[in-house]
């Protein structure tokens, strides 16, 4: 039995394709394994707060000297540290917001990342503490970022999430990106199909 958690992040709701594309992920992986355990975030009714001054000094103290007031500051993060953890595979649904990610998912990395939880320092180096964990996000894009594309290499957003994952220690990372989804309704149709294709293929090999 495997435990998934499955993220949302688009703020629009039935509209948003990179929801409607996580769901399909997810509705098909349960068709092919129904014991799995999904645990359901989305970010759109319960977004996180930037975060803040009291909280950098609450996550760089350590855990024996945090006050009752640091543990409170710390409370959501620590809650978003222990699901993403406790989950074997994680299924990120993220739109493209100026070429990178929209601040919703932004503040759930900065959330996570989290000293002596997720990554520890070990003198001058950093070490990422998350073991054994899958990864797939699905995201959607207005525009087109593949070879030849008039945006080529502009892509932020790969990169970013590849960094800050791998950062902490996720080597296993796949991304299905929905392309083209403002260009027209052929070429939105083109995007879906080729991401819906490609979500049916890595259910499979998964
Ligand atoms: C604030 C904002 C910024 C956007 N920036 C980009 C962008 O930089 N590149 C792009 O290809 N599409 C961009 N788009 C288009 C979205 O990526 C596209 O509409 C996508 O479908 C949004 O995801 P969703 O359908 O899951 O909400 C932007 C849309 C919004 C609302």
């Amino acid at each position: 039995m495997t435990s998934i958690l499955h993220l949302d992040s688009s703020p629009r709701g039935d509209r948003s394709h990179s929801r409607q594309l996580g769901k399909k992920f997810v509705v098909e992986w349960q068709k092919l394994h129904p014991e799995d355990i999904i645990t359901y975030r989305d970010l759109r009714t319960s977004p996180i707060p930037h975060i803040t001054e009291e909280w950098i000094a609450a996550n760089y103290t350590l855990l024996e000297s945090q006050t009752p007031e640091m543990l409170q500051t710390l409370q959501l993060s620590n809650e978003l540290v222990d699901e993403f953890l406790a989950s074997d595979r994680c299924i990120f649904s993220i739109p493209m917001y100026n070429f990178s990610i929209p601040s919703s998912f932004k503040a759930y990395i900065d959330y996570i990342v989290r000293v002596n939880r997720t990554f520890a320092i070990k003198g001058d180096e950093f070490q990422g503490l998350v073991k054994n964990k899958k990864i797939v996000f699905i995201t959607a894009r207005g525009d087109k970022y593949s070879a030849g594309s008039p945006h080529e290499g502009w892509d932020a957003q790969e990169p970013s999430l590849r960094y800050a994952f791998q950062f902490i220690g996720v080597t296993d990372i796949q991304f299905i990106h929905a392309e083209g989804l403002d260009l027209g309704s052929k070429l939105r149709e083109q995007g879906l199909l080729a991401a819906k294709s490609e979500i049916e293929k890595l259910v499979g090999n998964w």
